[in-house]
């Protein structure tokens, strides 16, 4: 990526002149207790005792570790000297006390962890300055107390691990701007009373970690979890006593268990409006004072599936409010006004689905041993309270048979299956997440999925799938989130998703796909997320995308784009977040994104010879937050006046030519106090000064009211740009393939489900 000029090339020609004022000159600097690797850019202290920060760490240093030392207090300001960091580890290092600011100037670190130390307050100030982190973790501590907006400035962060702290209580808005939060995690707290508004905001969250804490929330009667990201609500999800109102609506629920509110029993009114389902069992005994459930905006399919649950609704005089989306000939009638018998399943195949179903439901077959209880097939492993099956690694050469049918995690990867034929899940229809990742599969066949009408999530990356037809997604109705990365697409798998109307994300990652061709999502009606990165895409049809009409997520990065593909996205109007980074895209014309004018909220355009973007900027609305611009040929910057919503900006690595016409640049940057990296490379004087320090602007017609930049003599040049460390660049992409790893992973552990008398809230 870079190399660190040895000392001797630079003091060659530079002898006597700029000598002094080139750190990098000197041997880098190492402090004594301490292991330094020039090549990583690491600095090592781990368990040295060391009592403050060692001030000597060299300014380039990228990861420093200093694990189990006796810091006791982060003083404002800890890291001035080491502006490049992005990993900073800081456990057992008996710190009592964050001051205000302690990490300010560390706008590059992505990961940070506090845990097993004795901090008990989290100062509004705290953490300062950390507009690039992504995981914060202050685990095993004596957290007691979160101050309002302590957490405002992390708007990048992922995931915020608070477990085994001593929180009672999380007051309203506690977690106010963290924008991009995927994973809460609060587990091992002493919870017990969580203000109603505690969680407000956090529109990106799907996991919120509550397990072993002491919430029976004795006051609450109404909970109102509405417009959170959540596909699943597991059992027994909700429980508590109190509880009379419950609204979980316009969340993208796709599935409940029909215990997920049974430790609730004062409930009377629950809203499961705005979301994704499909069909409903009737609920457990357990909800004896339930007396409306409101279902309106689902797509309820009024066949034989929903039949019990009207039949329950009837005998316990729930009111259903909501209509049927289909079949036909019920479509748009009131749930109250179908009668049971109306509840039928049309076709013969259908039909004859359900009764096998239902024979199996009744009669379980008895041919298994009697000494083992839990079906299990040989070489697997089968965790009877979770319901997770798993064969991971075990050289299989077929989908082994036999798993419980209540198995609802079945996890394969890691064999040899080569391919995937017909039917290969039998019996169980109530797993949500089949992982298949490297199976060596080459070719899925029609209908190899049959029958698992619970499925949600489907893993088939690492394989070697290059194409699919989409009789091989048949029966599965509920199928959301698909993985398909890293397979051997040369050409894009189009009408394969015909099948599942419930598609909410598809990942096509790191295949060969060279073109997007018209009618491509043929019937993926409701994608909302596609992703494309790393493909070598350099067409797309004008029609490509035209059946996605809700897609808010599109990542194009690192393919061949040559320009903007704006007629394809003509018809997009709700895309937020669109990625073309590393593409080889000279030229932005001034309508390139007006399409997305209003919905647009992140775009990437960094890494891509952009030389120059041509008003384009005043048609990207105000909505704009966040706008990548870096490592391009950019020589002047359009004006971002318009663009009154942003809040984070990459201007860095453009040769930016430091003359008036650059001017609305630095007017702008004066007035929104936001960090750009902007950097002159011309005139050769200015060469590494930032936009913000020159004079130049100054003498410019217009610029007069510019503030003088005191004290910054020419000569006290920084660091030459050749020895200043680039990060490797942590796309988002990369996070989320990291987010779900982890999700899975606590999805499969069984510890979650340990303490029965342990509140939850969701299990995605
Ligand atoms: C650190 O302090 C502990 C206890 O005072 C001592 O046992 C240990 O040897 C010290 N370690 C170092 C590296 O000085
Ligand atoms: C991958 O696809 C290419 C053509 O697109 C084909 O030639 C090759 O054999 C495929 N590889 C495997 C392992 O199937
Ligand atoms: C795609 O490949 C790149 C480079 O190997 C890797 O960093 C990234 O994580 C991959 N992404 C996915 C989703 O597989």
């Amino acid at each position: 990526m870079y190399s660190r000029l040895s000392p001797d090339t630079l003091l060659l020609p530079l002898i006597g002149l700029t000598f002094l004022f080139l750190p990098a000159a000197h041997p880098a600097k190492c402090p004594k207790q301490c292991v330094c690797d020039q090549i990583q850019l690491t600095v090592t202290c781990v368990n040295k005792n060391l009592t403050e920060v060692p001030p000597t760490v060299d300014e380039i240093t990228v990861k420093l570790d200093l694990r189990g030392n006796d810091i006791q207090e982060l003083p404002t300001g800890a890291f001035r000297q080491t502006p490049y960091l992005t990993h900073l580890s800081l456990q057992r290092c008996n710190i009592r006390r964050v001051k205000e600011g302690a990490f300010r100037g560390l706008g590059r670190l992505v990961f940070l962890n506090l845990a097993s130390n004795n901090i008990d307050i989290l100062y509004q100030e705290s953490f300062d300055g950390l507009s690039s982190l992504k995981q914060l973790m202050i685990d095993r501590n004596r957290v007691e107390e979160i101050q309002p907006g302590a957490f405002s400035q992390l708007g990048f962060l992922n995931l915020l691990s608070l477990t085994h702290n001593q929180l009672v209580y999380i007051p309203n808005m506690a977690f106010q701007g963290l924008q991009n939060i995927k994973w809460l995690r609060l587990s091992h707290n002493s919870l017990n009373y969580l203000d109603i508004e505690a969680f407000a905001g956090l529109f990106t969250l799907n996991r919120l970690s509550l397990d072993h804490n002491e919430l029976q929330l004795p006051g609450v009667t109404r909970l109102d979890m509405g417009y959170n990201p959540m596909t699943y609500l597991g059992e027994e999800s909700v429980s508590m006593a109190k509880l009379s109102h419950l609204f979980l609506d316009h969340m993208s629920l796709q599935d409940l268990a029909n215990t997920a509110v049974s430790k609730s029993p004062g409930l009377t009114h629950l809203d499961l409006s705005h979301n994704q389902l499909r069909v409903i069992q009737p609920f457990s005994d357990g909800t004896p004072n339930l007396a409306r459930l409101h279902l309106a905006g689902n797509p309820i399919y009024c066949n034989c599936y929903m039949r019990p649950l009207r039949e329950w609704a009837i005998r316990s005089k729930v009111k259903l409010v909501g209509t049927c989306a289909g079949p036909s000939h019920l479509s748009g009638e009131m749930l109250e006004a179908v009668h049971p018998p109306e509840l039928r399943c049309q076709t013969q195949e259908a039909m004859l689905k359900a009764e096998f179903e239902e024979a199996n439901r009744r009669a379980p077959p008895p041919t298994e041993e009697p000494e083992s209880k839990v079906k299990c097939p040989a070489n697997c492993v089968c965790e009877i309270e979770a319901h997770h099956s798993s064969c991971e690694n075990r050289g299989h050469t077929k989908v082994p048979r036999g798993f419980s049918p209540d198995t609802r995690l079945l996890d394969l990867r890691g064999n040899n299956f080569h391919y995937i034929p017909s039917n290969s899940f039998p019996g169980v229809s109530q797993v949500v997440s089949l992982h298949l990742q490297r199976c060596k599969i080459v070719e899925v066949e029609n209908g190899a999925f049959n029958g698992m009408k619970g499925l949600i999530y489907l893993y088939l990356s690492e394989n070697l799938i290059s194409s699919l037809s989409p009789e091989a997604f048949k029966g599965l109705p509920q199928l959301t989130y698909l993985h398909l990365e890293k397979n051997n697409f040369s050409v894009f798998p189009k009408g394969a998703f015909k099948l599942l109307p419930g598609l909410l994300a598809l990942h096509l990652e790191n295949n060969s796909i060279a073109k997007l061709e018209a009618n491509a999502l043929n019937g993926a009606e409701s994608l909302r997320a596609l992703y494309l990165t790393g493909n070598a895409v350099d067409h797309v049809s004008p029609k490509a995308l035209e059946q996605a009409a809700d897609l808010d997520t599109l990542h194009l990065a690192g393919n061949k784009l040559k320009e903007v593909p704006t007629e394809a996205l003509s018809k997009l109007g709700n895309v937020k977040d669109l990625r073309l980074s590393g593409n080889v895209i000279r030229w932005v014309g001034p309508n390139a994104f007006q399409p997305l004018g209003n919905s647009l909220r992140e775009l990437y355009l960094d890494h891509m010879g952009l030389e120059k973007v041509s008003g384009a900027c005043s048609r990207l609305g105000p909505g704009l937050r966040s706008l990548f611009l870096e490592g391009n040929q950019l020589e002047e910057v359009p004006d971002l006046h318009p663009l009154t919503s942003l809040e984070v900006i990459n201007l860095a690595d453009n040769p930016l030519m430091c003359d008036c016409p650059l001017l609305p640049l630095r007017l702008w940057i004066e007035k929104v106090n936001l960090k750009v990296r902007a950097t002159c490379a011309n005139p050769p004087e200015l060469k590494g000064r930032r936009v913000k320090d020159v004079h130049v602007f100054k003498a410019c017609p217009g610029g007069e009211a510019l503030p003088s930049v005191p004290g910054i003599a020419p000569k006290r040049a920084k660091t030459p740009k050749a020895t200043k460390p680039k990060p490797a660049h942590l796309g988002g992409s990369v996070m989320q393939g990291k987010m779900l790893k982890s999700n899975f992973k606590l999805r499969k552990s069984p510890k979650t489900k340990a303490a029965k008398k342990t509140k939850r809230l969701s299990k995605v």
